[in-house]
């Protein structure tokens, strides 16, 4: 067995229903054994409708609509999160709930604390999905599974595209459980992990970055320095500020 074909550490279970907590209990990214094979499936299958090519050409259109009345744009704040995510509810047959989703996944793992903000998105979010169901929190999981990495994947192959170095993997690692202790497995070389608990996401995933790129031909850097989110597991930008030109201004 390869270190990612390990279980998951496992989450508590008795959790008051429709809370963060409730949402890692109930979701395949947490789950093990039985439970997550249901629950993947019931992921599989929400997306296996989408199509990646309908989610591209939206994600460009959205994209291009929002930057076409700005001058400077932060591509993490503005775009990277909110139009994958809104993209993909809508292709879920939800409303663009992505100010909901966003405060979600910043709560979503298991060594956060969730803030109330991100309680009462979460209850927003499961009354728009019909209530505290399996089905509904695999629904919502797709949304939250897509925010960061999402965000990760554009803001890193816009940084790369607009300097010249190579585009860094969102996702650097994962955790599991291996002879009784939780330990940090690499996903060095592999972006989209491996084996049964492989993103499910990852050619939606693709193709909702490649347009929002797509509508950020002809953007450059902005003299502000992008910043990095610092957490061991992840390398993306926190902020990337671009605006329109190829080039830099002259320096006079
Ligand atoms: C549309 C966007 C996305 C969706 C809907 C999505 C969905 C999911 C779901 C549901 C899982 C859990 C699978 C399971 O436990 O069986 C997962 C796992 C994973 N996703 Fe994604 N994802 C998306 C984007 C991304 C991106 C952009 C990356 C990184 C480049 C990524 C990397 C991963 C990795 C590494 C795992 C496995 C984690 C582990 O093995 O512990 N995903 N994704």
């Amino acid at each position: 067995m390869t270190s990612l074909s390990a279980p998951v550490p496992p989450v508590p279970h008795d959790v008051p229903r429709g809370s963060i907590a409730w949402l890692r209990a109930s979701v395949a990214r947490f789950s093990n054994g039985p439970d997550h094979v249901r629950r993947r499936a019931l992921a599989v299958d929400l997306l296996a409708p989408v199509d990646p090519d309908s989610l591209r050409e939206k994600a460009f259109r959205r994209t291009h609509r929002i930057v076409s009345g700005l001058d400077v744009v932060d591509v993490m704040v503005e775009l990277a999160r909110p139009v994958p995510v809104g993209v993909l509810a809508e292709a879920l047959g939800l409303p663009d709930v992505s100010a909901d989703v966003v405060p979600v996944a910043a709560a979503y793992h298991p060594h956060v604390e969730p803030d109330p903000a991100a309680e009462a998105a979460l209850t927003r979010l499961i009354a728009v999905c019909g209530g505290p169901t399996e089905l509904a929190a695999a629904r919502i999981g797709l949304l939250v599974q897509a925010c960061d990495a999402t965000a990760g994947l554009i803001g890193n192959e816009l940084f790369a595209a607009l300097t010249g170095k190579p585009a860094g993997q969102p996702v650097l690692a994962t955790r599991r459980r291996i002879d009784g202790e939780d330990v940090t497995v690499s996903l060095a070389g592999t972006p989209f992990g491996a084996g049964p608990r492989a993103c499910p996401g990852s050619r939606h995933a693709r193709a909702l970055a490649a347009g929002v790129l797509e509508a950020l031909h002809g953007f450059r850097l902005t003299e502000t320095e992008p910043s990095w989110v610092s957490s061991p597991n992840l390398r993306m930008p926190s902020v990337l500020p671009v605006t329109r030109g190829r080039t830099a201004p002259a320096v006079c």
